[in-house]
């Protein structure tokens, strides 16, 4: 087979490890593997060229991705969807593995599914960790570390200070890097879209928490609150307002902000990371030489869902129903977002304590 790879999307740390995979697995069972550059902009413009053992050698320690990646306006309408399927048949491509999250992984299943121009499989690889079906997308893993250690040394300062330091992750429309790090950081709060809360309640709750975690017999010396980038109240707005009740509350007490941005999305993979989208890759080329399409790979589905593999933790999932179940846990009508909800506000309580 000549099997096409691509990269597509917001990066996301492990993604290299996946191509190495692709790459050692396809050329070591004797199919020719072609990297395409640039997302589904790189498929537009035939922009693709074959990889060699050489080519991935040492690149799974690597972040970002070697094949590079995009966002491309053209590509989902009428017009590039045609495009695409010339391009992808002049490329002789019998099948392409598709790397990204659940906006690529759309465009696959839009793709492919009717008049497919070849055999098309995704892997879930996205920080946000919002791909329905998945139980860890590849980066995931990396992004809550980087963000724990982001925490930690805020806390270092923060704790010298004893100042309040609101720290705002990435993670879209999604809560879970915020939720999964926050509880690793000993945060004393952690903000979420899901939990759907005003902004006077908002700075209502903080106020009281911030003005009883500095209660002189609590002996606590910083408050850390981890806020994803999708709870609608601007980071600033919060650290203006409660800094003036402050001001009077606790006197001497500074609320500061840090965005980590970006930071979250850089950086080597951890090796669970790397192991994810290496066991991931080899289970596409297997599907793809089994005659697989319109699927996605997924590493440990709750519940199990999907269709088995060779690999315990790695089950087929159809594009169709990821999409279906990424709507759910974005609008919260997932039973994976309810389970996420109902464990937060368990907890929510004894966070600050
Ligand atoms: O989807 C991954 C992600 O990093 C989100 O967490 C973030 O909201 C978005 O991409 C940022 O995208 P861009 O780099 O295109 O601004």
């Amino acid at each position: 087979m000549r099997i096409g790879v691509l990269t597509s999307g917001g990066d996301s740390p492990g993604m290299n490890a996946a191509i190495r995979s692709i790459v050692k697995v396809g050329v070591g069972r004797g199919h020719e593997v072609l990297g395409v550059q640039n997302g589904w902009a790189g498929v537009l413009a035939a922009e693709a060229r074959p990889l060699t053992l050489a080519d991935v050698d040492g690149i799974s320690r690597m972040g970002g991705t070697v094949l590079g990646s995009a966002r491309s306006k053209i590509f989902p309408t009428v017009e590039g969807q045609r495009q695409a399927r010339e391009r992808v048949k002049q490329l002789g491509l019998d099948g392409l593995v598709v790397i990204g999250g659940n906006g690529s992984l759309t465009g696959a299943h839009e793709l492919g599914r009717s008049d497919a121009p070849c055999k098309i499989v995704g892997l879930a690889a996205s920080i946000d960790n919002d791909v329905g079906h998945s139980g860890l997308a590849i980066g995931v893993d990396t992004a809550v570390n980087t963000i724990v250690e982001a925490c930690d040394r805020i806390s270092d300062t923060a704790a010298a200070h004893r100042r309040v330091f609101i720290v705002e992750v990435m993670g879209r429309n999604c809560g879970y890097l915020a939720m999964r790090s926050g509880v690793a950081a000993e945060a004393d709060a952690i903000l979420y879209a899901e939990k759907q809360i005003g902004e006077d309640e908002l700075v209502e709750k903080l106020r009281t928490l911030i003005s009883s975690s500095f209660a002189a017999a609590r002996h606590k010396k910083r408050v850390l609150i981890v806020k994803a980038e999708g709870v609608k109240v601007k980071t600033a707005a919060l650290v203006e307002r409660l800094g003036k009740h402050l001001e009077t509350e606790v006197p001497g007490v500074d609320v500061r902000e840090t965005i980590l941005g970006h930071v979250v999305r850089g950086g080597s993979p951890t090796a669970t990371d790397r192991v994810i989208a290496q066991r991931l890759g080899f289970s596409a080329v297997a599907a793809l030489e089994e005659g697989a399409h319109d699927l996605m790979l997924s590493w440990e589905p709750p519940g199990g869902f999907g269709e088995k593999t060779a690999d315990p933790s790695v089950r087929r999932v159809g594009l169709q129903d990821m999409i279906d179940e990424t709507k759910r846990v974005l609008d919260g009508t997932s039973a994976v977002t309810q389970a996420r909800l109902k464990l937060l506000a368990q907890v929510e309580g004894l966070l600050a304590l």
